[in-house]
């Protein structure tokens, strides 16, 4: 049995992707109940510019009301030297800066060169020294929608060169659902190979229906570290095509029912992931807040007790 620990993204990814604003009470509301689920992180939110990222706007104001429940980390999404300032006034756990293994993604998501997002999250790490532990995303690092393929060996130098840093963790993010398990447990191999010493954390989207068959490779491979979304929620808005994360409670379902810990008490994440669709006002792609528990048994029907009797 493997310790598994889940990073909630629902308000950071999911809600950054959502077609109109969730009201902040909701926001503060679903994040104190998700705090009580057995988290070991949650990503509140992000500090990115209103105008790219209209969803998250609220994000001081999230992070003044939300309830911090010992045990659970806050991070949040800081993607320059100005998000972070504003960041570390509501005194978050960690800073998860992002950049793009792709350049073209780098320039559509960050509006900048990858050389250039370097430079300034460097400066961003060397800000947070001393008073916030750093996390690096590094997205596309499965594929590009617009380049295609991005070379292990790339995704390996961009990771090496944040690993020299001051920085606590790595997480690779398959942005549009490109990454298929074969492909995982290569990075896998060579995550735990190279960075041993960080916390390595993958980040999945189910684009393709391959997210779960992502998580096992991973698991299979000593990866103890997911970011996922409830009810499956997500997608970069500058990524084309891109849709949700893999499902949290999905996730934690498949890897309770194969023995392992996670950490969370799944009745209390379902009863919260039921609640999801009527926050953002539309069905979500979850499975087993629909379906239920695999130990959550139908009554028997009445004419298979009467064919018993008889036999
Ligand atoms: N928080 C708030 N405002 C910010 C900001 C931040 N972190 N960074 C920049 N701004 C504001 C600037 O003040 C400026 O405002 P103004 O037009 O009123 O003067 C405006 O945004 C543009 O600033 P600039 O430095 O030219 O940034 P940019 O337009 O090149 O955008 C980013 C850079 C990174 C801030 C922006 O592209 C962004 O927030 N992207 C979102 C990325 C993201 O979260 N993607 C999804 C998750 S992977
Ligand atoms: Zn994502």
């Amino acid at each position: 049995m493997t310790r598994i620990h889940f990073n909630e993204v629902v308000t950071r990814d999911g809600f950054q992707n959502e077609p109109h604003f969730v009201a902040t009470d909701d926001k503060v509301a679903l994040i104190d109940a998700l705090s009580l689920c057995g988290y070991a992180k949650i990503e509140v939110t992000s500090f990115t510019s209103a105008k790219a990222i209209p969803m998250l706007r609220d994000a001081e104001d999230v992070m003044g009301r939300i309830q911090r429940v010992p045990g659970v980390e806050t991070t949040v999404l800081v993607p320059n030297l100005r998000g972070a300032e504003r960041a570390l006034e509501s005194r978050p756990d960690e800073f998860n800066l992002v950049m793009s293994t792709s350049e073209t993604h780098n320039l559509a998501n960050l509006r900048m060169s990858r050389e250039k997002s370097h430079a300034g999250l460097r400066e961003v790490i060397a800000m947070a020294r001393g008073r916030v532990p750093v996390n690096v995303s590094l997205s596309t690092c499965f594929g590009c929608p617009m380049e295609g393929e991005v070379a292990q060996d790339e995704v390996l130098r961009w990771a090496e060169r944040f690993a020299r840093l001051d920085v606590r963790g790595l997480t690779l993010c398959d942005t549009t659902g490109m990454a298929h398990p074969d492909q995982v447990a290569r990075m896998a191999r060579a995550l735990r190979a190279h960075f041993g010493g960080l916390q390595l954390t993958l980040h999945f989207h189910n684009t393709r229906g391959m997210g779960l068959a992502n998580v096992l490779a991973s698991v299979q491979e000593g990866i103890d570290r997911f970011d996922g979304s409830l009810g499956g929620l997500g997608g970069c808005p500058f990524a084309p095509g891109a849709t949700g994360n893999i499902c949290s409670e999905d996730a934690v379902h498949m890897l309770a029912a194969m023995g392992h810990d996670t950490g969370i008490d799944l009745p209390r994440l379902l009863s919260v992931a039921r609640s999801l669709p009527a926050i953002v006002g539309h069905e979500v792609p979850g499975q087993v807040a629909k379906a239920g528990l695999i130990t959550d048994l139908h009554p028997v029907p009445a004419h298979v007790a009467e064919l018993r009797e008889k036999a």
